[in-house]
């Protein structure tokens, strides 16, 4: 009796289990129907616009990741293919790639377009653990940017700047001592990216960091799918980037107390940007405490913004100076003619270096070291001819824009006299540090520590590339080069 109570309770447990898992299925299969109806919809309203083909992105994007390939490549080679407005479709996302110039001024120009929710969410936590937040690059509700980049501001402009010239003058001083005791070796600088990257300017990025924090910037998007975080292989490195992320996030709380507690007993604080910051907030009238993990958010935000695309960008430009010595003579004599011997560079020389200017925003557009961006786009647009919905995302990118035919004849070829003051301005087609009210803040502080960097290192070494190294790029969220820029480093014959 017993027995065949069992089989009768095993029975109806298996028929509630079946049932169960039918209804599971029935629904998933439904949900699934409704999805595939919601991409059907999606196609139908978005197929007019020409893009590469009718079947989802994601594949081709995930091999060239895989493979080490530059996306922005591929958005220049569809570009040319398929005209100044086109489409990609991730599933149900459409995203259109615009390298028309007056799209670009109207999306870039107004702040009517916000930052795209999709890619810049997803910099807030870094597997769970909270990154960027809702810091200056990544704040989409103009409110919420708009109220820090207001606290920020002074902290940028020239004024400001200018007074920093001898902290820039003395931190280029420390990466130049560090290139003479590597120069005249025989053996080559491994990489002069390195001590690019360990001689930062702002305090903020001479911060103590674990290796993996290299890692924060890179290829978040990949490394943020599912896939990647279920593999248990990937989990000692999860862990890794948290702890990473966790400890920046704690320095930059113990830095902020620590500077405010020195600014409060009137002691004697470097003049940098941190102390601006605090400095600036301050006057701020009711301060609340969202405020106070804003600015713990751009501590962040600043680490990441400013901690390798100036370091690229002078990698980049060593490397094409290299390959061109008429234009590195020309560079060089400029450097001899408003600097000589002198040590310290002041504010007004920066003014007087004109070609270095010019060889830097050259070297910019063939190498924007951060290449795009992108805006949500919720009202009908019509963009070359083409009626665009709205509910989709524009991708811009200064990379493809910088290489095409059409905006610069030969593009490939490195001649900073595209950039001559009498020379016509590049129209809405070069826009390496973003355009409008979402430019970058760092702008002139990049380029002004680039310039000091330059012109030191011109004035006192001859550089030249170890043959056989690759000119590829490298994508790590920011563009840098392959090969790092491998060079013989020797002091300049006049000083010895
Ligand atoms: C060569 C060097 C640099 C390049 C090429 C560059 C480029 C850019 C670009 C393209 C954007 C727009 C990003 C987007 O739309 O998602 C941006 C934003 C930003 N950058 Fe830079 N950047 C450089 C250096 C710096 C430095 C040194 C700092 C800080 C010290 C900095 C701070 C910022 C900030 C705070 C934003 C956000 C601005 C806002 O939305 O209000 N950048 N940068």
């Amino acid at each position: 009796v017993l027995l065949e109570h069992l089989d009768f309770f095993i029975f109806f447990l298996l028929f509630v289990g079946a049932t169960v898992f039918a209804w599971l299925f029935f629904c998933l299969f439904i949900a699934f129907l409704i999805y595939c109806f919601y991409i059907k919809y999606i196609h139908m309203k978005y197929d007019h616009i020409p893009g590469p083909f009718f079947l989802g992105h994601s594949p081709t994007f995930l091999r060239i990741m895989k493979n080490d390939g530059i996306v922005h490549n591929k958005f220049l080679e569809w570009a040319e293919t398929y005209g100044p407005v086109y489409r990609m479709n991730i599933l149900h996302y459409i995203i259109l790639v615009v390298t028309c110039p007056e799209a670009t001024k109207e999306i870039l120009m107004s702040s009517k377009y916000p930052k795209d929710r999709f890619l810049y969410k997803r910099m807030f936590n870094l597997f769970g653990q909270r990154f960027i937040g809702t810091g200056l690059v990544t704040a989409i509700d103009h409110e919420t940017w708009y109220k820090q980049r207001r606290i920020m501001d002074p902290a940028f402009s020239t004024l400001y700047l200018r007074g920093l010239m001898g902290t820039f003058n003395e931190r280029a001083e420390k990466l130049m001592d560090k290139l003479s005791d590597l120069a005249d070796s025989s053996t080559p600088v491994p990489s002069v990216l390195h001590p690019l990257l360990r001689c930062k300017t702002s305090p903020v990025q001479q911060l103590a960091f674990p290796q993996s924090h290299r890692d924060l910037s890179e290829r978040d998007s990949v490394k943020q799918t599912l896939p990647f975080q279920f593999k248990p292989k990937n989990w000692p490195f999860i862990d890794e980037v948290r702890k990473a992320c966790r400890l920046l996030r704690t320095t930059g709380a113990q830095w902020i107390r620590d500077r405010r507690t020195a600014m409060q007993n009137g002691d004697d604080v470097p003049k940098d940007i941190l102390t601006q910051i605090i400095k600036t907030a301050a006057t701020e009238k009711n301060m609340s405490e969202e405020d106070e993990e804003f600015m713990l958010d751009n501590f962040v935000t600043f680490f990441i913004a400013g901690q390798e695309t100036t370091a690229n960008q002078l990698a980049f430009c060593i490397m094409e100076l290299a390959r061109h010595p008429e234009i590195l003579d020309k560079v060089t004599k400029e450097v001899d003619d408003v600097i000589g011997m002198k040590q310290e560079i002041s504010y007004d020389d920066l003014g007087k270096l004109v070609y270095l200017s010019q060889v830097l925003k050259e070297t910019l557009r063939i190498y924007p070291t951060a290449p795009g961006t992108s805006r949500e786009i919720h009202g009908d647009m019509i963009i070359d001819g083409v009626h665009l919905p709205g509910g989709f995302t524009c991708m811009l990118s200064s990379y493809a824009m910088g290489r095409m035919e059409k905006f610069f004849k030969e593009p490939l070829k490195f001649d900073p006299d595209r950039f001559h003051p009498d020379a016509p301005k590049p129209y809405y087609c070069y826009f390496p540090f973003a355009l409008g009210p979402r430019s970058c803040l760092g702008k002139n502080f990049a380029q002004m520590e680039a310039k000091v960097v330059m012109a030191k290192l011109l004035q006192r070494f001859d550089f030249s590339l170890i043959p056989g190294q690759t000119f590829d790029l490298q994508d790590t969220g920011t563009l840098r080069p392959k090969s790092g820029v491998i060079c013989t480093i020797k002091h300049r014959k006049y000083k010895n």
